[in-house]
């Protein structure tokens, strides 16, 4: 772990550190390997922080990383670091007298940096890290950031890493489910991920060949999936299938959840696949059955264009901060990657834009969202 002797004026960037926070996603590997390359060839040090955010409390883990540390991970998923989506030092969860409360612990944060010679972060996250990473930029902390979602729903950039290799995952997904869903006239619904935005149920469900393909972004109307359900069977195509995203609900309708919201953390959703088969086969008489693919998308080697994303997103993130543009966080804005204040990132979701082109080709094909007139 470096240390050195707390400074007064602004140091020139010698020592930084790199972590990765919130959920993992194809893609990490090569944007750490990316930082590390393009750092040690500036002569700078880099300092792997474990497990996000946390590592900058507990200090355990902050290791130096060298060319030697990022060779062979290219392909790997997961990240090398190892993250978390538990802790937020602006609201760090604590028990007191057996309630779990949350504290401000970000100034101890800012002072381990400093007494560990770190002279700026590069911070690897989706929306929830990049929060984080805007409020210690306003506490004078020098760091850049790197979007990371396979959801897709970071503002200012176009598409975020792991996103496509998620989407070729529920695709394949779909192409097999496709055979035994015709062999046993079934109807297979599939849940996949996506909270807030539909992108990963968007993309695979027209990719891979769905019937009926459910949002956050359209609340949808069961009966109207029901009908295009049953349409499929009139039309002798004598199976369906439904890719549900997990954070689409139902007009008036709740999110489907996991157990109950803690605090400090988000609410883990679920069930909405379940709950959809089990409704259209007693509304139907279709025999339904429901797949849940949760955390596979998130798994495996990163696709072709998740390995060069992540890599011109890791170099440039390195440029940014030697450009001392700090609270700024790379952005893929074709053809080029660019820069992009972090607080005009986080202030909004990039959701599905229902008159796009994509919504608009699929309802041309005949694909329906669960919205559609009877
Ligand atoms: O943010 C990406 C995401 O994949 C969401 O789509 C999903 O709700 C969440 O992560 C699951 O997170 P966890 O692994 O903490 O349950």
């Amino acid at each position: 772990m470096p240390r050195r002797a707390a400074r007064t004026a602004a140091p020139p960037i010698e020592a930084i550190g790199v972590l990765t926070g919130g959920g993992d996603a194809p893609g990490l590997n090569a944007v750490i390997r990316a930082v590390v390359r393009t750092a040690v060839g500036l002569g700078w040090e880099v300092y792997g922080v474990r497990n996000g955010f946390e590592g900058l409390i507990t200090l355990e883990g902050i290791d130096p990383l060298d060319l030697d540390d990022v060779r062979g991970i290219l392909h790997q998923g997961g990240t090398i670091l190892g993250t978390s989506n538990r802790t937020n030092p602006f609201e760090f969860r604590v028990e007191q007298r057996g309630r779990v409360i949350t504290e401000d612990i970000s100034s101890r944060v800012v002072r381990n940096l400093e007494e560990l010679g770190l002279d700026a972060l590069i911070v690897i996250g989706g929306d929830g890290t990049l929060r984080i990473a805007q409020g210690f930029h306003e506490k004078g902390v020098r760091l850049v950031g790197v979007p990371k979602t396979i959801d897709n729903d970071i503002c200012e950039t176009v598409t975020t890493f792991g996103f496509d290799t998620a989407v070729a995952t529920a695709t394949d997904a779909l192409d097999k489910l496709h055979t035994t869903a015709e062999a046993h006239q079934r109807v297979m619904v599939v849940e996949v991920m996506g909270r807030h935005a539909g992108w990963i149920a968007l993309h695979s469900g027209i990719a891979g060949g769905a019937d009926v393909i459910l949002l956050p972004e359209i609340p949808f109307d069961l009966e109207s999936v029901c009908r295009s359900v049953e349409r499929r069977y009139q039309s002798k195509r004598n199976f369906a299938i439904v890719v549900a995203a997990e954070g689409a609900a139902p007009r008036g309708g709740k999110l489907l959840a996991v157990g109950p919201k803690e605090k400090g953390r988000e609410l883990r959703l679920g069930g909405i696949g379940a709950w959809l088969a089990d409704q259209i086969e007693r509304r139907t008489g279709r025999e339904a059955r429901s797949l849940v693919l949760g955390h596979l998308q998130r798994g495996g080697s990163p696709t072709t264009f998740d390995r060069l994303l992540g890599t011109r997103l890791g170099a440039a993130a390195v440029r940014l901060l030697q450009g001392g543009h700090f609270g700024h966080m790379v952005a893929l804005r074709p053809p080029n990657v660019t820069s992009v204040p972090i607080a005009r990132a986080i202030h909004e979701r990039r959701l599905v834009p229902l008159d796009g082109d994509t919504i608009l080709s699929a309802r041309a094909m005949g694909i329906a969202f669960g919205a559609d007139p009877a």
